[in-house]
């Protein structure tokens, strides 16, 4: 069998699936997500808006580096310039693990791609 290097899925706090994480990292396989900014789609949620707010960031750079916290490669998508900037600007801070706990309790099964786990 081979065991592949790298899983893509999507993933967001809305769609956080933390056994198919945990799965990957006991195969040594490394996570990659896609779609993590939900597309623009939560970025009015006031959950979101207020740890933006707490950390002095973009709902779109707390949804990245929540990705980033989690362990996984994340693609975030913009054809914008100053966008792409604020989304690379993640390094500089940390959500406490108090409120990467709380993010992990958004999943509402939001998805931009249908859901895998219902193709046979
Ligand atoms: N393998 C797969 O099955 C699969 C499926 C879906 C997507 N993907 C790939 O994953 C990547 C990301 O997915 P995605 O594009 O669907 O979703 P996404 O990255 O969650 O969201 C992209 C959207 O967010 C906007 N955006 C990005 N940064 C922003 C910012 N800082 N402020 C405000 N708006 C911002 C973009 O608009 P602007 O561009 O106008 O800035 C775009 O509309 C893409 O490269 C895509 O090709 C792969």
């Amino acid at each position: 069998m081979i065991i592949p290097a790298v899983s893509q899925i999507e993933l967001s706090p809305y769609c956080y699936l933390p056994e198919v994480l945990d799965y990957c990292h006991k195969k040594n396989i490394q996570s990659e997500s896609y779609a993590p900014l939900v597309r623009g789609q939560k970025q009015d949620d006031p959950k979101l808006v207020a740890l933006a707010r707490k950390y002095d960031k973009s709902t779109y750079q707390i949804l990245i580096r929540w990705s980033l916290q989690h362990g996984v490669v994340t693609i975030p998508k913009s054809v914008n310039r100053e966008r792409i900037q604020e989304n690379f600007n993640v390094l500089n801070f940390t959500i406490s693990n108090e409120d990467m706990i709380l993010m992990d309790t958004f999943y509402d099964n939001t998805r931009i791609a249908n859901d895998p786990r219902g193709i046979e």
